[in-house]
C-alpha cells in the first residue's frame, strides 16, 4: 500500500491548503517520502496526464486490502482502462440515469415524509445516507435492506487512509464485501435480472468480458463510490447554504439555479478532497524534480481554491460562473458517476429546501469531520425548519 499522508484533517482545512499553495506548491512529507500538490494546474497535471502519473498505485503486487480495487477502473492505466471503461459504460449510459429521476423523486418523498413535521432531524441520517446507497443498491439489484452493512464497508474502507487507522478492520471488512459481492453475482448468473450486476456480466468488448476479480472490484468501487461521496455533496451544500444567509430562500425562488448551487458547492466544499497518482517515469512538477515511483496526492480541494483559477475563491458564489472546477477529476478517470451524483443531489435539496421551510444546520451542532483524509464530509447534521 502506498504510504498515505499522515496528515491531520481538520473540518477547516482550506487555510492550511492556503499556505501550502503559497509557500510550499509542490511539497514532499520527509516522514512518508509522498508528494503533495496543491496548485490547481499542477493537481489537473496529476489527474489527467495518465502516462506520467499513473493511476495504479498498488503497482504489481497490491497489499491484501489494496486487491480488492486494485483491478476495478480507478486503480487502472490505459490501454486497458478504456476497456474496462467502455465495458462499464455500456451498463451505466446517461439515458439509464435520466430514467432513474422519478425513482429518485419518490425515495426521496419517502425518506421524507415521516420528518417533515419533526421541525428537526439529523440530516445525514435521514436523507444523504439513505437516498443515494437505496438508488445504487436498486441499480445494482442488491437487497437495500442491507445498507447498514454497506455503510459500515464503506466507513471502514474511506477512514483507510486515518493515521492509525485498524489494518485487521480494513481487511475484514474487504473480505466481507467481496465475499457479499461473489454471492449476488453468482444469483445474477445464474438468473439475470434488469440489473446493473446483469448488464455487467453480459457485457463484452473486443469479445472480452470482465474476470470475476473485475467485477468484484468495481461492484466494491460503485458502492463505496457512489456512497459517500453523494452523501457528503448533500450535506456541504445545506452547510454551505446554512452559511451563506438568502442562499436557500434564492434557490426557492429561482429553482433553476439549483444545478450551479451545485456545482459551487462541489467546488467549494468537494467532497473528494485527494487523490493519488505514482510517478511512471522521472519527471518534473513546477520545476521540482519528482523521480519515478514516487506517490503523489492531488489535493482537489486545494485547487478548487486556487485563486489563481477562481476569482475571490473563499466566496460562497451560487452564480459562479464559469466554474472549471476539479470535484470529479480529469482526464480518462473523471467520475463515472457524475450524473447520477448531479441527479440525485438536485432532486434531493429541491424537496429539502420545499419540504422544510426555513432549513438550516443547528447553530448549536458540534459538527465533527468524517475520518478520511480524502473523503470531506460531517459524520452527523443536526438541522432544523418550520413545520407546518
Ligand atoms: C459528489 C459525488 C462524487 C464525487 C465528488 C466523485 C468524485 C470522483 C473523482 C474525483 C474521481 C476521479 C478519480 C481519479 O482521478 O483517480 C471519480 C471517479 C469515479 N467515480 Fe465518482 N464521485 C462522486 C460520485 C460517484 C457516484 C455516485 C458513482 C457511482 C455510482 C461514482 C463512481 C465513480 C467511478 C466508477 C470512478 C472511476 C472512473 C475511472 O477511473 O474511469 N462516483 N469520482
Amino acid at each position: 500500500m502506498v504510504p498515505f499522508p499522515a496528515l491531520e484533517q481538520p473540518l477547516n482545512p482550506f487555510p492550511r491548503y492556503e499556505a501550502m499553495r503559497h509557500n510550499e506548491p509542490v511539497f514532499q512529507d520527509q516522514e512518508t517520502g509522498v508528494w503533495h500538490v496543491f496548485r490547481y494546474d499542477d493537481v489537473q497535471r496529476v489527474l489527467s496526464e495518465h502516462a506520467t502519473f499513473s493511476s495504479r498505485i498498488g503497482g504489481d503486487n497490491p497489499s491484501e486490502t489494496g486487491q480488492l480495487f486494485a483491478a476495478s477502473l480507478i486503480n487502472t492505466d490505459p490501454p486497458r482502462h478504456r476497456q474496462l471503461r467502455s465495458l462499464v459504460s455500456q451498463a451505466f449510459t446517461p439515458r439509464s440515469v435520466e430514467a432513474l429521476g422519478p425513482r429518485i423523486s419518490e425515495l426521496t418523498d419517502e425518506l421524507l415524509d415521516p420528518v417533515v413535521g419533526a421541525g428537526a432531524a439529523d440530516l445525514i441520517d435521514q436523507l444523504a445516507y439513505p437516498l443515494p446507497v437505496i438508488v445504487i443498491a436498486e441499480l445494482m439489484g442488491i437487497p437495500a435492506a442491507d445498507r447498514d452493512r454497506f455503510k459500515q464497508w464503506s466507513d471502514v474502507i474511506v477512514s483507510q487512509t486515518r493515521p492509525g487507522a485498524d489494518e485487521t478492520g480494513h481487511m475484514a471488512a474487504h473480505r466481507e464485501m467481496a465475499e457479499y459481492f461473489m454471492v449476488m453475482i453468482e444469483q445474477r448468473r445464474r438468473r439475470p435480472g434488469n440489473d446493473l450486476i446483469s448488464a455487467l456480466l453480459a457485457a463484452e468488448i473486443d469479445g472480452q468480458k470482465l474476470s470475476v476479480i473485475e467485477l468484484l472490484g468495481f461492484c466494491a468501487l460503485l458502492l463505496v463510490a457512489g456512497n459517500e461521496t453523494t452523501t457528503n455533496l448533500i450535506g456541504n451544500a445545506v452547510l454551505c447554504f446554512t452559511e451563506a444567509p438568502g442562499t436557500a430562500e434564492r434557490l426557492i425562488a429561482e429553482p433553476a439555479l439549483l444545478p450551479q448551487a451545485i456545482e459551487e458547492v462541489l467546488r467549494y466544499r468537494s467532497p473528494v478532497q485527494s487523490m493519488y497518482r505514482i510517478s511512471a517515469v522521472d519527471t518534473t512538477l513546477r520545476g521540482v524534480p519528482i523521480p519515478a515511483g514516487s506517490p503523489i496526492v492531488a489535493w482537489i480541494g486545494s485547487a478548487n481554491r486556487d485563486g489563481e483559477q477562481f476569482p475571490h475563491p473563499e466566496v460562497f458564489d451560487v452564480g459562479r460562473s464559469p466554474n472549471r472546477h476539479l470535484a470529479f477529476g480529469q482526464g480518462v478517470h473523471f467520475c463515472l458517476g457524475a450524473p447520477l451524483a448531479r441527479l440525485e443531489a438536485r432532486i434531493a435539496l429541491q424537496a429539502a429546501l420545499s419540504r422544510l421551510p426555513g432549513l438550516a444546520v443547528d447553530p448549536e451542532a458540534q459538527l465533527e469531520r468524517m475520518e478520511s483524509t480524502i473523503v470531506y464530509g460531517v459524520k452527523q447534521l443536526p438541522v432544523s425548519w418550520q413545520a407546518a
